[in-house]
């Protein structure tokens, strides 16, 4: 009887909480209690359950980054990894690194051929594009800021993996194009790959992949890094050219970094600091905006679109010379973000002229938003921020045998060879090359902000070198433009980002506005999307508004 009371009444099913085969999404909502904005409606929804039987925002961003890594292949992940910011109701402020290494195996060149060309094709599929997951070590290392134990955390992901759930029509189609690269870069056949096509409305089960949740459920993080999973993963990397290790696996751990602090127009930014350039490049950015009246030259004006432009460019540009893993290079944070230095960057530039980025090769863009990011809060005042990643749509498209997950593709991260352009285009050098435990940069922008010292926005999205661009957009349509949440959010956003030497808008973005940008002498590429931006804002009185990203079937969940 004892026993029976003390198990957790079960979450997800069929007429449950969360019922697998029910969709139900919302866009945007306010509540009082707490708050989830996800990539997807089932994981938003664990995440709110969570908080509503006791758990705290920690307790949630771990039950739906899990719920993700089963519902949301494309991105979510236990074979990736990401940051979470947090900052506790008391103020604590974790900024915690569950990137990826490089396997002790890697070195510097180990993607170029014998003439010496790089060779993309290596570093973006298949078993040796993968770099050491974080993931799991990473919940680990949140779940002391948590509040429930970790088997009720894991138990709704466990449950939806075995239910299955309900494919959307974008869901299908994304695992059906996938389909050839599934079978040509995994070794064994996976539950993503079956005979006939996938159709909207069917289920996808994922027996595998709960078998190797319910190791991580009894043995905790050895349950991933040894034992079965473990050797699961060395066996499908021994299959083909992988070299993660047993030893890799053993070793891993998530870091504590010290997240960036600044100060934007009265309020208080925090940003995720290296290995992710995503911290540094919003406070770049904002630095060099702080002293322009953005809100008197008006939204979306050309001058206003102009500033930010070349701000971008000029940050960009660092990031290939200077980012890079912290334990490995030393990066010049200070005088980066040294607001007489970055001033003096911003007089380069001539009001209503296109600047121009050097004439260095570089590739082009992605379109892809395959990462996730995740947003929430809780009434006690916890904001948690986590972008993960696989890095391209379903990673390396390697499923490891028997055990269900896919691995991530993130050494394409690393500057393969200086000045060679990764999957989004950004180049880099010496600060950024591999190494055998190193950490590949990423672009990732979990972000909070705090005005007067009380939790105000929680946002992040995926998106590549574009995330922080789309993260200092919304902050200023916020904080300079007072657009609302859903405005600030959906609003068609514009990327630079040094080379190529190209500024990406999204289609919607004006008409008249980008045919001023080319009378300036910018070259324009349209976009279809940039990110997935996952919102929150809390006002004054301490009301949450949650706000999913229109451009994706992001969701949020709220009471
Ligand atoms: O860490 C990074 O910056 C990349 N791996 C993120 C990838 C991403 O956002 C995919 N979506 N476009």
């Amino acid at each position: 009887m004892l026993g029976f009371a003390l198990q957790a009444q079960q979450l997800v099913g069929p007429g449950k909480a969360v019922d697998p085969y029910k969709r139900t999404s919302q866009k945007s909502g306010v509540f009082n209690q707490g708050a989830v904005a996800s990539a997807h409606p089932l994981a938003s929804q664990v995440g709110v359950e969570i908080m509503k039987r006791g758990g705290n925002a920690f307790d949630a961003a771990i039950a739906t980054q899990l719920a993700l890594a089963v519902v949301y292949p494309i991105a979510g992940n236990i074979g990736g990894g990401g940051f979470l910011l947090g900052r506790t109701a008391k103020g604590e402020l974790l900024g915690l690194d569950f990137r990826e290494k490089a396997p002790m195996a890697a070195s510097r060149d180990m993607y170029l051929d014998k003439q010496g060309n790089a060779q993309n094709e290596l570093s973006q599929n298949g078993h040796l594009a993968s770099g050491v997951p974080g993931t799991v070590a990473g919940l680990f290392a949140t779940l002391p800021y948590a509040k429930l134990p970790f088997n009720e955390l894991i138990q709704p992901a466990i449950d939806l993996a075995e239910f299955g759930f309900t494919l959307s029509q974008n869901e299908a189609t994304g695992l059906n194009w996938t389909k050839q690269s599934f079978q040509k870069y995994s070794t064994q056949v996976s539950a993503f790959v079956k005979n006939t096509e996938w159709q909207e409305g069917d289920t996808l089960v994922q027996k595998e992949l709960a078998s190797t949740l319910k190791r991580i459920r009894d043995k905790g993080a050895k349950g991933f890094y040894r034992g079965k999973t473990a050797q699961l993963l060395v066996a499908e990397m021994s299959r083909r050219n992988g070299i993660i290790s047993k030893k890799d696996l053993r070793e891993y751990e998530a870091k504590n970094r010290t997240p960036i602090r600044f100060n934007y127009k009265g309020n208080e930014v925090i940003g995720f600091p290296p290995p992710s350039s995503g911290g540094i490049i919003v406070a770049q950015v904002l630095n060099m905006l702080a002293d322009r009246k953005l809100e008197t030259l008006g939204f979306q004006s050309e001058k206003s679109v102009q500033i930010l432009i070349e701000a971008e460019r000029i940050a960009f540009a660092d990031r290939a010379e200077h980012l890079g893993d912290p334990d490995y290079w030393q990066v010049p944070v200070e005088k980066l973000l040294n607001t007489g230095y970055l001033t003096t960057r911003m007089t380069d530039f001539t009001a209503g002229k296109a600047g121009k980025s050097s004439d260095t090769k570089a590739g082009n863009f992605s379109e892809s938003s395959e990462t996730t990011h995740l947003s929430i809060y809780d009434k006690e005042g916890n904001m948690v921020a986590v972008t993960t990643t696989l890095n391209g749509a379903y990673g390396s498209k390697t499923v490891v045998g028997g055990a269900g997950f896919l691995l991530n593709n993130e050494m394409d991260d690393f500057s393969i060879k200086a000045g060679v352009p990764n999957m989004y285009g950004a180049v880099g050098s010496k600060a950024n090359a591999i190494a055998p435990n190193k950490r590949m940069l990423s672009s990732m922008s979990p972000t909070l902000v705090l005005k007067d010292n009380k939790p105000y926005i929680i946002v992040g999205t995926p998106g590549g070198t574009t995330i922080p661009t789309s993260v200092i957009q919304t902050l200023v349509n916020l904080i300079d433009f007072k657009l609302s949440p859903v405005e600030a959010n959906s609003s068609p956003k514009f990327h630079h980002q040094w080379l190529p030497d190209v500024v990406a808008v999204e289609k919607d973005f004006p008409q008249a506005l980008q045919d001023r940008l080319i009378a300036m002498g910018y070259t324009l590429r349209l976009l279809d999307s940039i990110g997935r931006t996952e919102l929150i804002v809390i006002d004054a009185k301490g009301t949450i508004q949650a706000v999913a990203d229109i451009r994706g079937e992001d969701a949020v969940a709220g009471f």
